[in-house]
């Protein structure tokens, strides 16, 4: 069969090319990128050093205002769906490239699969969750991550078929862990030792854009007598220059720009804690042992909270010291996620679609 992959923003290339892997042993998949993400090391960084065949096409949207940029995507993506003429459209997470594909393979009445699907926040301020919630109604096949994802789809009827497929980025990291070992020179490169810094970041749209949000986030981390290193989003960058915190940001913690898949997996794998808004990283932290502190309110990844590997402390400074402090999670560890074998379980079924 044929697959029209769609990615556009730096987790979906992570996730499909853990996908992709599996899925080209038996399909043709044709890879579209929107280009929501362009800069080198959003971008070409993931495809050089993951293996991922070059798209077959770059859409090129780039940044604008969320309205213009999904609409030239779902513009764009027609396009390609009509000329492609593939079997289903395949789509990860929750971006404005997952709604777009979604759209658009609903309007041209192609199959829709959705890798992640189910995932809830409740947080309706969030765009990812609006995007979730329509690319989850308007999917043919849904792959949840968890019995819980599989549970608030049930909860919300979806009319699609949906299947517990364990979550793709266990295999990400898996595939990764011993190649960032054995190949990652970034602990050296930053200068710091294993279990003696925190791992930061910040891009949430929430945190960014809010300046006193930002300015406790970014005060905490400073705060801590560790080490901190903080790849930096663009998007942050950006709103650190404009509010002036950047200069003082630099002087007080290891401020670097993005870095790459196996490196940056070695760096949540050797640091004592990470601090993040971002849900993957969230997940990569737990799949890793180390301890997450979520500076967020609320969290799509509920089973890291409850199994005590992570600790959701909002934008609070004070919240955030003390849980970077305190962060000791228990020995024992469920296992949510599946068996990092989803990539071969989402292949199998979109086998049998
Ligand atoms: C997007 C996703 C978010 C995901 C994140 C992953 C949406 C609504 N948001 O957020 O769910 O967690 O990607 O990283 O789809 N920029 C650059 N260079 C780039 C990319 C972005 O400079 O290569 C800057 C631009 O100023 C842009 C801003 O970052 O306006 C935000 O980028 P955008 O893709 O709109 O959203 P993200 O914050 O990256
Ligand atoms: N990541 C990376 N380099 C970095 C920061 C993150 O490779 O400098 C990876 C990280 O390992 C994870 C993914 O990017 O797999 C998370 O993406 P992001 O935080 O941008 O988005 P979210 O998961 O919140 O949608």
């Amino acid at each position: 069969m044929k697959v029209l992959t769609v990615v556009g923003a730096r987790p979906q290339f992570i996730k499909a090319a853990a996908v992709s892997r599996e899925l080209r042993r038996r399909h043709d998949e044709v890879l579209i990128h929107t280009g929501q993400h362009y800069d080198e090391e959003m971008s070409d960084v993931f495809f050089e050093e993951l293996g991922i065949p070059e798209p077959d096409d770059n859409l090129g949207v780039g940044s604008s205002n969320h309205s213009d940029q999904t609409a030239e995507m779902l513009a764009g993506l027609g396009e390609k769906i009509e000329t492609v003429e593939p079997d289903a459209v395949l789509v990860y997470g929750d971006t404005n490239s997952t709604l777009a594909a979604a759209i658009a393979a609903s309007k041209a009445d192609t199959r829709l699969a959705h890798v992640e699907a189910g995932l809830r926040s409740y947080n309706r301020e969030m765009p990812e969750e609006i995007n979730r919630v329509l690319t989850d109604h308007a999917a043919d096949l849904l792959f949840a991550p968890s019995q819980r994802a599989v549970a608030n789809l049930r909860e919300e009827s979806v009319p699609g078929a949906v299947h517990d497929t364990g979550d793709v980025m266990y295999d990400a990291v898996l595939w990764a862990r011993e190649r960032a070992e054995a190949n990652s020179e970034v602990l050296s490169e930053f200068g710091v030792e294993p279990d003696e810094y925190v791992l930061a970041t910040v891009h949430r749209a929430a945190n960014t854009d809010d300046p006193d949000r930002l300015a406790a986030i970014l005060d905490a981390l400073a705060g801590d007598p560790r080490e901190v290193v903080l790849p930096a989003h663009p998007r942050t960058i950006n709103r650190m220059e404009r509010y002036e915190m950047y200069d003082e940001a630099r002087e007080r913690l290891t401020l670097v720009e993005p870095v790459g898949y196996l490196d940056f997996v070695r760096l949540q794998d050797c640091a004592d804690v990470v601090a993040t808004d971002s849900g993957g990283v969230q997940k990569e932290a737990f799949f890793l042992d180390t301890p997450c502190v979520t500076m967020r309110e609320e969290t799509e990844w509920r089973e890291t909270v409850e199994a005590g590997w992570n600790e959701l402390v909002g934008a609070n400074e004070t919240a955030i010291r003390r849980a970077l402090d305190d962060a000791d999670p228990p020995g024992d560890k469920p296992r949510p996620y599946g068996d990092g074998d989803a990539a071969a379980r989402i292949t199998d079924l979109l086998d049998d679609a």
